[in-house]
């Protein structure tokens, strides 16, 4: 007897989970990113509102669960889609051209398990066990305290920097690979269509990047 399709055996399927795991990942980035700049604020404004955030347990473990739920769905998907298109060529490429695509697909594969040892690291430095990377205590509320003794150890700020360089890349062709499976596309407006993507993932990287090398040069201290 044949066995019933489920979504996640099919490839569109399997692309659907990927880009709305993506896209949930793509927002808590970006709101991430957005509350972390508030460090830029001094310590009673960030400590503000990391407390604010931690005030309803329930939104926190929600979230938490929405984005582990989402983080694994997505490596699942991402790996089973990879795996799909490798199979579906068992003999490879006579000739490997560096075209965009192949370049593209180059910082995915790579890029999002770099990403993915990113966030084990940045979990065990700010979260839990909050380990002190540095001569400090890691403190369970005064967290930009945390986070400018984290950052003023430089090899600590250059794992950040180049971690937050993969994530850029990773948002952009992400976000462009969204684009294709959504249909969105046309040879006259790609030129211009990529511009968002491109914008997206400078921009988080850039936001990102600034708060470790502000602290490392003494402008958030
Ligand atoms: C320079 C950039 C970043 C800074 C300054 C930063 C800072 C922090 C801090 C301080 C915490 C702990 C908050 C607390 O104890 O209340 C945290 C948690 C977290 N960060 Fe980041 N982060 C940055 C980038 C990122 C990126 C790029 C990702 C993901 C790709 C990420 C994912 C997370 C996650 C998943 C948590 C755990 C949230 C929770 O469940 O409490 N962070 N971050």
């Amino acid at each position: 007897m044949q066995k019933t399709l489920s979504i996640y055996d099919t490839t569109i399927g399997k692309k659907a989970i990927a880009a709305a795991t993506g896209l949930i990942l793509y927002g808590f980035v970006i709101v991430h990113m957005a509350g972390n700049l508030q460090l830029f604020l001094g310590p009673e404004k960030y400590n503000a509102y990391a407390a604010m955030l931690k005030a309803t347990p329930a939104l926190v473990w929600g979230a938490r669960g929405v984005l582990s739920v989402s983080v694994l769905l997505h490596i699942a998907t991402t790996l089973s889609l990879v795996g799909h298109s490798a199979g579906a060529r068992p003999v490879g490429y006579r000739q490997k051209t560096l075209a965009a695509t192949n370049y593209a697909a180059m910082t995915m594969r790579y890029g999002g398990p770099a990403l993915a040892l990113f966030i084990l690291f940045h979990l065990a430095h700010f979260t839990f066990p909050g380990v002190a990377m540095g001569n400090y205590r890691h403190e369970h509320v005064d967290i930009y305290s945390n986070v400018v003794h984290g950052f003023s150890v430089p090899w600590v700020t250059l794992i950040y920097v180049a971690a937050q360089t993969c994530l850029g890349f990773h948002l952009y062709h992400g976000a462009w690979s969204l684009f294709q499976t959504l249909g969105i596309s046309h040879p006259r407006y790609n030129p211009m269509l990529r511009l968002i993507p491109k914008a997206i993932g400078v921009g988080v990287a850039a936001g990102n990047i600034a708060m470790p090398l502000a602290v490392l040069a003494g402008v958030i201290r």
